[in-house]
């Protein structure tokens, strides 16, 4: 069978079911790994301007668009807001401006709210809305959204999120906010799908990958899209880029699926509850006086 290598947001925007995340990735390796990976057939980059290297991933866009021959639009490009631009309608919009700038774009393909920052998440939605409504988006959504976020943003919202981005891997489920979200058609993307390179010598995993002579990397990368996720494993190297794209030509069984699962922890990074959002505004000034370089 031939296993579509994209999907359909709620908005009908197809948007591929593998990208390139580059957190933690350094402006200067971060141009080379866009342009690196598009040559090795990645359309979907994932970026914040919390990364800070939101211009190094429009550098890498131009030279990859100009090694390859690729469009604008053949590209599927994710950036987010950042929380310190959260709250005020006016500051978020011209900080948007200032990320496509960043970007060498006219538009996202997909922007997202990094945080559901306390108190101001469903303000900074209408001005997404907004966004979306003039064309600097084709698709808006949330990240690190749960149950709780989600169902106080569907009261207030206009549009639907298309996506919500949530760290998910054989380690931390979330497994309420993923049912919320299967439910309203919601579309999950994993960041970390890799355990942030954690995860890579797991035994019960490495022996699922040797019947399959595949890679623990690749089995991960099939578990997260065998549940529906997009995912956006970051790399360095071209080697392993291509690996985490190969990944359609096998599937794991219903009893595979599950002894992975069974690795379930339900622990978020070690560094995830120091920036717990939700009614944490202390905790976000901390985070935003720590990053309002960006
Ligand atoms: P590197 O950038 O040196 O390739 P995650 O996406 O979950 O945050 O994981 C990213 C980490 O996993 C990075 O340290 C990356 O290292 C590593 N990594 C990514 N792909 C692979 C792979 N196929 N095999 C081994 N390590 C990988």
């Amino acid at each position: 069978m031939d296993e579509s290598k994209s999907i359909k947001l709620n908005n009908g925007l197809t948007m591929p079911k593998v990208g390139l995340g580059v957190w933690k990735s350094s402006n200067e390796e971060t141009s080379n790994m866009v342009a690196t990976a598009m040559e090795n057939g990645y359309r979907l980059f994932d970026t914040a301007k919390q990364y800070g290297n939101e211009a190094a991933v429009g550098a890498g866009l131009t030279s990859g668009m100009q090694k390859t021959g690729l469009n604008r639009s053949d590209l599927f490009l994710t950036t987010k807001i950042f929380n310190g631009d959260q709250g005020n309608y006016d500051k978020l919009r011209e900080a948007v401006n200032g990320q496509l700038k960043r970007l060498q774009t006219d538009y996202v393909d997909l922007l997202l709210l990094h945080w559901p920052v306390f108190d101001k998440y469903t303000e900074s939605w209408r001005a997404l809305e907004d966004i979306y409504h003039d064309g600097q988006a084709k698709a808006i959504g949330v990240c690190n959204f749960n149950v709780e976020h989600l169902t106080n943003l569907l009261d207030h919202a206009r549009i639907k999120p298309m996506v919500n981005q949530i760290e998910f891997n054989p380690r931390i489920h979330q497994p309420d906010t993923v049912a919320f979200c299967q439910g309203n058609a919601i579309q999950l993307e994993a960041w970390s799908p890799l355990g942030n390179g954690q995860l890579l010598s797991e035994p019960v995993i490495k022996k699922i990958a040797d019947d399959h002579d595949k890679s623990v990397a690749q089995v991960e990368l099939r578990w997260e899209l065998q549940q529906g996720f997009v995912v956006i494993p970051k790399s360095t190297h071209a080697e392993r880029m291509r690996e985490n794209m190969d990944v359609f030509n096998f599937t794991l069984t219903p009893d595979e699926m599950e002894a992975i699962a069974e690795l379930d922890q339900e622990k978020h990074s070690i560094w995830y509850d120091k920036f717990k959002w939700s009614g944490n505004p202390d905790g976000v000034d901390d985070y935003i006086a720590k990053t309002n370089a960006f």
